[in-house]
């Protein structure tokens, strides 16, 4: 990796991504890729490139790969889990046709692609415990229908023009830089807010139901080391499993009152979310990940809590 292209940059994992590739590439430039309305600011817009790059746009995205000689792009552009069940066509025309506009690209001009899968690839009939690399991917959701394709059409790519495509299934997202939008997994992230500003959380999930989750710095880290493995060693690609911890909202919960025990919750059960949650694993089995590129995460629930807590008490004077 060397001039990379970061589409969506100022998005939950792009913000920090696009951040971590600039401290640590030297001698390329990393693009912060965005749309109108999702600007970059800040240290982000100060610290390098930025270019309008919306992944519907084919010809804009052949040029900045051009202007930059961009090797790898990631394509981070997508609609979370709850939002695409309101919008399916958009969710297809950005995560579909927006991913054939890159991978065409790519194609073209030599170019690695990352296009993150999740979780939600997974449906009601995957097994639950210790999902398997390869097993059933029947999800019922569009973004699920999305994921699925994507790994799909990313795995083509690589089999029918050797494009370099690699991928993870990032379980729910944890951090405390940009909020996620309309996931089913993001009540793991409002919680700690709610927690650190003393105020009442509505948990849109029930108890008991259990979801794989990941705290950001070891989903950075998967998406750079995936990029960087051996391709020699890699007997899959779109998209590998990896995994750090599971819970419920119960297990969360009682894990933040430890360091906050003044954390108040109420239940008020979406449906949407909660259909979705329940199709998902409990807890994905990533030994692929660990043999085929050395995947380890770093962060457990009380890493991660502590970590997430002591930032934003910081962020907000508390
Ligand atoms: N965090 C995503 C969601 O909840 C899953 O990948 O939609």
């Amino acid at each position: 990796m060397k001039n990379v292209l970061v589409i969506g940059s100022t998005g939950q994992i792009g913000s920090e991504l696009t951040r971590k590739l600039r401290r640590e590439i030297s001698g390329g430039q990393v693009v912060a890729g965005y749309i109108p309305g999702a600007e970059p600011k800040g240290d982000l817009l100060a610290g390098g490139p930025a270019e309008i790059a919306d992944v519907r746009d084919a010809a804009r995205l052949a040029a900045v790969v051009d202007q930059y000689q961009i090797d790898t792009i990631y394509n981070l552009a997508a609609l979370l889990s709850a939002v695409a069940e309101k919008k399916p066509l958009l969710a297809w025309d950005i995560q579909m046709n927006g991913l054939l506009n890159i991978l065409e690209v790519a194609r073209e001009k030599k170019v690695a692609v990352f296009t993150p899968s999740s979780i939600g690839s997974f449906g009601p009939e995957t097994p639950r415990i210790d999902t398997p690399q390869d097993t059933i991917q029947r999800p019922r959701s569009m973004y699920g229908v999305t994921k699925v394709a994507t790994e799909l059409l990313s795995d083509y790519y690589f089999h029918k023009y050797g494009v370099d495509t690699r991928s993870v299934r990032f379980p729910g997202l944890i951090s405390h830089v940009t909020l996620p939008g309309g996931g089913t997994t993001d009540y793991a992230v409002e919680v700690y807010y709610a927690a650190v500003k003393g105020e009442t959380f509505v948990c849109p999930i029930a108890p008991g139901t259990y979801m794989d989750m990941m705290y950001m710095p070891d989903a950075l880290k998967a998406a750079v080391e995936i990029m960087e493995a051996d391709p020699a060693r890699l007997i899959h690609r779109n998209s590998f499993n990896i995994a750090s911890m599971s819970f419920d909202p119960e297990m969360l919960f009682a894990k933040i009152r430890e360091t906050i025990p003044s954390l108040q919750v109420c239940y008020e059960v979406d449906p949407v979310r909660q259909a979705i949650a329940e199709s998902w694993p409990d807890r994905m089995d990533d030994s692929c990940a660990r043999a085929e590129w050395d995947w380890k995460p770093s962060y457990d629930l009380d890493a991660m809590t502590t970590d997430m807590i002591a930032h934003l008490k910081e962020r907000f004077g508390k």
